[in-house]
């Protein structure tokens, strides 16, 4: 059976080497399997959740369907689409949102984290948000999502929502498939060039913590010169890399840059100094992402081929989603 696969990321901040080595180089890898259907959507409505500057969410929309498109997703076999531009999503969030107990979504993390001591001032929608994903991805019926480890537990609930939803509406049909999470290959974490303990992230305060697909190559060996390291030499052995966040850091981007493992990287590199490794990881980090920088700024630098390519892909999302929203309002009793 062939599989619907949906992922998503919203335009908040710009992108780094983490979204790329641990989700973007993973979507094109399905895209290209067996015959995979493959949704990869912007969505810009969760965007809105926590603050956002109205003056920049549209640019940041383009700029993450860019993103998506110069690390490979091909639009003549995925679709990529803009969540506000599919009101199916908002519709199925409202009618689960009626369904899920407040319990569900008070266990969630994610929500305790960014509201942190504040949770009354924290928005219904921030609140809310883990149940317009479980829309996102069953008003197209997906079967397999690939998610990062932090939401996994977003993605539990979804599966909460889809099977609570079959047993009290459709007999316990299979309504709506239980979506499994997709882990491909080893899963590349990306960590702070400046605390290999931490997650590259783009709300991290400084931007050396991180390399942005639009960095320069300029700024990319300056921010590699200054990643945080130790003073002893690269080791000969994995194992060796173990209580050395920062330097397993540095050899894991390398490893997933070169698509080789970190014992081979390794046997190149053990035994020297980071002065002599950091040059080759800088010139390898330009080599793999200029070709991408170069795609976005050209994307960005043509509005109306970007425009088309998401034209395409909201016509042919919301074709998709317009009988799950038909079916769900029946199955609740609307104009029965
Ligand atoms: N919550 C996800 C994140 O912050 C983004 C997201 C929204 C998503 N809807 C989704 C991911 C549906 C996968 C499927 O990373």
């Amino acid at each position: 059976m062939s599989k619907r696969i949906l992922s998503c990321m919203q335009p908040t901040n710009r992108l780094h080497l983490g979204n790329y080595l641990g989700a973007l180089r993973n979507w094109v890898k399905l895209q290209d399997e067996g015959d995979n259907q493959c949704l990869y959507g912007v969505v810009d409505l969760h965007a809105i959740t926590a603050g956002h500057d109205p003056a920049e969410l549209g640019q940041a929309t383009r700029e993450i369907a860019a993103a998506y498109i110069a690390a490979g997703v091909d639009p003549a076999k995925s679709y990529i689409f803009v969540q506000s531009a599919v009101p199916a999503h908002a519709q199925l969030q409202w009618l689960f949102a009626t369904q899920t107990p407040l319990g569900w979504l008070k266990r969630m993390t994610q929500f305790k984290d960014k509201a942190g001591k504040k949770q009354d001032l924290a928005s219904l929608g921030l609140f809310g948000y883990p149940v317009l994903m479980a829309a996102d991805i069953l008003v197209y019926k997906a079967t397999h999502v690939p998610v990062g480890d932090d939401q996994k537990q977003h993605l539990e609930l979804t599966r909460d929502i889809a099977q609570s939803f079959n047993q009290h509406y459709c007999d316990g049909e299979e309504f709506f498939p239980l979506p499994e999470p997709v882990i491909t290959g080893p899963a590349t974490r990306v960590m702070s060039l400046r605390d290999g303990t931490a997650k590259m992230s783009k709300s991290a305060d400084s931007d050396m913590t991180r390399i942005n697909l639009t960095d320069d190559a300029d700024t990319i060996a300056q921010k590699i010169r200054k990643a945080k390291t130790d003073p002893e030499p690269l080791p000969e052995s994995v194992k060796d890399l173990e209580s050395r966040a920062e330097a397993d850091n540095l050899i894991g981007i390398y490893a997933a840059l070169s698509d080789q493992n970190k014992e081979t990287v390794l046997q190149q590199f053990g035994g020297k100094q980071f002065s002599d490794f950091k040059p080759a990881l800088a010139d390898l980090c330009v080599e793999k992402l200029a070709p991408i920088t170069a795609r976005m700024r050209e994307l960005m630098n043509d509005p109306a081929e970007l425009d088309s390519i998401l034209k395409r892909g909201n016509d042919k999302a919301n074709e998709l989603a317009a009988p799950t929203i038909e079916e769900t309002m029946r199955k609740l009793g609307f104009w029965s």
